[in-house]
């Protein structure tokens, strides 16, 4: 088997794809680009000895390609370029900007998203690699309702942001191309932690609520219980269903899939079974948070008297205002067929709960450099 290079791997899906792959016995390459304060091999270092400590065993280390997705052959030396080109046969294409808003088709998320991609394309060709696994978002669909198949692409819809634009033409541009033997595409949905650990290093989409939330809440003092009364409205119904997905399960479908070459050369839609609804998040929200009094108020309800709490909120969150509302089906037939024994965790209570709680704890954020050791006694 040849190896499978992966981009995004530093990324909350990258390193899942890491660890499932390298234990499936898949020989990986990673490109990855330095930070100010880490090498390209140091970060993948880190992130290495934290499954090492999660597994208890070593796991093969994948060859560490210092590069970005926005140069010319991926900013590859020579040398990396020439033993890409002899040795990888497998593009697994995840890094992406989540920046929902752009100031310029220039900057990101069209810079990484669209132009990166391009850079991708090209350089799979120069390296002859011929079987490709691209990331998308089952956010493509923009602002459709109703059932979304996993056959469908572009059928004129509006977006909801300049990020689903940009995953939308970056899909049609990797689909257009010809260069490949093969071409997978995965369609997430919204990405929340580990089902079991609870892990995770990024905090967007419902961590980005809940850091809201717990952050507006410790700004109030509370009444004998330890609760805060919260006379705050949200406008929504309660009804509307939100595709959240765990890492784990989306890394393990992915895995499977790229394993096993019969499923190669479909699309799939990476979304549960059973959505859940606003009204449990909204449970789990002021259970996590510890606040009561809040309300539906409709959807779409303009709130034009807002109190301070609402405002703050609002303002705050604006930037997924494209998200606050009911999410449309996506039929996942693709998915089904092809993994039916990896049925998706069901997202409910206690595993919303659990991650709740564990991002608390975290204080919102991660960093690979600092020596913690993630749910290890
Ligand atoms: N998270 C979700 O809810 C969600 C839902 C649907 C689809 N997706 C898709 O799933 C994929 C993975 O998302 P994620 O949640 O893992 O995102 P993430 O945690 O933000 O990771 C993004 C990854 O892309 C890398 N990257 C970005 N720009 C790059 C560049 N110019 N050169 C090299 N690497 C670059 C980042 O590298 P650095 O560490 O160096 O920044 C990081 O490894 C993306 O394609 C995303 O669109 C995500």
């Amino acid at each position: 088997m040849g190896y499978h290079l992966i981009t995004g791997a530093t990324g909350l899906l990258g390193r899942y794809l890491i660890r499932d792959l390298s234990m499936a016995g898949v020989p990986l390459a990673v490109l990855v680009r330095p930070t100010r304060r880490m090498t390209a091999d140091q970060r993948i270092d880190m992130i290495m000895g934290f499954w090492d400590d999660q597994l208890g065993r070593e796991l093969p280390r994948p060859v560490v390609l210092e590069g970005n997705i926005n140069e010319e052959n991926l900013g590859l030396s020579e040398e990396d370029l020439k033993w890409a080109t002899e040795n990888v046969d497998y593009m697994i294409h995840s890094a992406a900007s989540l920046s929902f808003y752009s100031t310029s088709h220039e900057s990101e998320p069209w810079r990484s998203n669209v132009g990166g991609a391009k850079k991708v394309l090209e350089f799979c060709k120069t390296a002859e690699i011929k079987k490709f696994a691209h990331v998308s978002t089952a956010y493509v669909c923009g602002l459709r309702t109703g059932r979304i198949m996993e056959s469908d692409v572009d059928v004129g819809q509006e977006s909801g942001n300049d990020y689903e634009r940009s995953k939308l033409e970056a899909e049609l541009m990797v689909r257009g191309s010809d260069q490949f033997e093969s071409l997978t595409v995965f369609r997430p949905a919204i990405i929340i932690g580990d089902s079991k650990t609870g892990f995770t290093n990024t905090f967007h989409g419902f961590y980005a609520a809940l850091q809201l939330g717990h952050t507006l809440m410790q700004m109030q003092s509370r009444d004998e219980t330890g609760l805060l009364y919260a006379s705050s409205r949200f406008t929504l119904n309660g009804d509307e269903s939100k595709n959240l997905i765990p890492v784990d399960w989306v890394s393990a479908v992915m895995s499977y899939i790229i394993t096993h070459p019969k499923h190669h050369g479909k699309t799939y839609h990476l979304t549960p079974l059973h959505p859940v609804q606003s009204r449990l998040v909204h449970d789990v929200l002021s259970t996590a948070c510890k606040f009561y009094g809040s309300r539906f108020a409709g959807a779409g309800v303009e709130l034009t008297d807002p109190n301070e709490g609402e405002r703050l909120f609002y303002d705050h969150i604006r930037v997924y205002n494209s998200y606050w509302r009911d999410d449309p089906v996506f039929d996942s037939s693709n998915t089904q067929e092809a993994a039916p024994h990896l049925p998706c965790p069901h997202v409910d209570r206690d595993l919303l709960l659990h991650l709740s709680q564990v991002a608390i704890d975290m204080n919102f954020s991660w960093n690979d450099r600092t020596p913690h050791r993630f749910g290890v006694k």
